[in-house]
């Protein structure tokens, strides 16, 4: 794969993840928390999704995510509806690890390597693939190449500047 397709990968998957890191800025100053899961819990007794995964987070992902891809297209480098589908894509993403580690009875918070760092990312891929045009197996592979040490880098910076009480 060429250098540039690496980079022109990088420019296209941006709004899935600022979407994703969107909730995680803007948490301290949402008036409310309202958990998408309304506090419900599941049959196995856990909460469905838990206290992480607000309405607020999700809808300010989604604008904010597709509102940089609309500046790119301005550059003729993504599209509106494109972005707002990987947007979307990234915060459902998002709440299935949580769906995930509630099963598990990880509780909200606590850290699962890989399903914390990549539900968002493939699960953003895999909308777009479906609703817009298909994208081939090395770019998922390349987006988890990307992901695994941006996340990681991304999140320890988020818990230096105290946005997040635990580097994951
Ligand atoms: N957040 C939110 N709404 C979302 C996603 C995230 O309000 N849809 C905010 C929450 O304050 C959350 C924080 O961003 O605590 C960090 O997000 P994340 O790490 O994804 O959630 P966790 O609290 O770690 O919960 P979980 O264990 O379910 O991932
Ligand atoms: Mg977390």
């Amino acid at each position: 794969m060429e250098l540039s397709s690496v980079v022109s990968f990088m420019i296209f998957i941006l709004p899935c993840y600022i979407a994703n890191a969107t909730p995680v800025i803007l948490k301290n100053i949402f008036p409310f928390k309202t958990p998408i899961d309304f506090g419900k819990k599941f049959f196995d007794g856990m909460r469905i999704l838990g206290d992480g995964k607000t309405y607020e987070g999700f809808i300010s992902g989604v604008i904010v995510g597709s509102l940089i891809g609309t500046i790119l297209t301005y550059f003729d480098l993504h599209t509106i509806h494109g972005s707002i589908v990987l947007s979307v894509g990234a915060m459902l993403g998002d709440c299935l690890g949580s769906f995930i580690k509630r099963r598990f009875k990880i509780p909200r918070g606590k850290a699962l390597p890989l399903l914390d760092q990549l539900t968002f990312v493939i699960t953003a891929l895999a909308l777009y693939n479906f609703l817009i045009a298909s994208i081939s197996l090395e770019y998922y592979v390349l987006s988890i190449l990307i992901t695994l040490p941006l996340h990681l880098l991304t999140n320890y910076i988020a818990y230096i500047i105290k946005l997040k009480e635990v580097p994951w």
